[in-house]
């Protein structure tokens, strides 16, 4: 399965701006049991919150949501919110049919090159791991975040911009 994701990847792979159309699968994926108990914010999201932040994201500016996808359908989303000055909280989430086949590690590879090429200015990236969370502290740190701190079960990566 794994040797799937390394073969179709390079050939099928499309990373672009989340549209409207992708707004009733963010919400699936993001409410689907493992991705709310690998979240901050446990509860389900409900219709009306999710499309109150939708608008935001889609008026771009300080969120920001890249879905990556192939010819199999939609593979994720990575968001990019603005926390502070220069700073960036990244997270991401797959599509429950595209997890544990290396898909993670890709696509945050990819959106984060992407996201940090889109202006000059310099960013930092910054995410929250819940420290039981072992495919995603792994995939954060081959995609070149540095473990920070520790914080009750949440466990703090940077990633200090480069871009290119
Ligand atoms: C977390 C997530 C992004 C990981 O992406 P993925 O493509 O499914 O990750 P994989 O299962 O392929 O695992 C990635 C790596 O972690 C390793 N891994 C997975 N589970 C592990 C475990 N229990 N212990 C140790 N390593 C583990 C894998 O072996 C792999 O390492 P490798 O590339 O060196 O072989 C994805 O599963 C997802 O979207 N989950 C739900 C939402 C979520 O947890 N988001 C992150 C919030 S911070």
């Amino acid at each position: 399965m794994r040797n799937k994701c390394q073969s179709d990847k390079i050939k099928n792979f499309v990373l672009r701006q989340a549209l409207t159309s992708d707004s009733a699968d963010i919400l699936e994926w993001r409410n689907d049991r493992d991705s709310r108990s690998a979240s901050i914010d446990q509860k389900k999201i409900s219709q009306s919150d999710h499309e109150r932040w939708f608008c935001q994201v889609l008026k771009g500016g300080e969120k920001l949501c890249f879905i990556g996808e192939n010819t199999d359908g939609k593979i994720g989303i990575v968001r990019f919110e603005a926390v502070g000055k220069k700073v960036w909280e990244v997270s991401i989430n797959l599509n429950p049919k595209f997890r544990h086949l290396g898909w993670g590690e890709f696509l945050l590879g990819e959106a984060g090159r992407y996201f940090l090429n889109m202006d000059s200015s310099p960013r930092i990236l910054r995410a929250t791991v819940k420290d039981e969370n072992f495919a995603s502290r792994r995939i954060f740190e081959k995609c070149g975040y540095i473990f920070d701190r520790k914080s009750g079960r949440n466990l703090f990566f940077q990633y200090v911009g480069k871009r290119g």
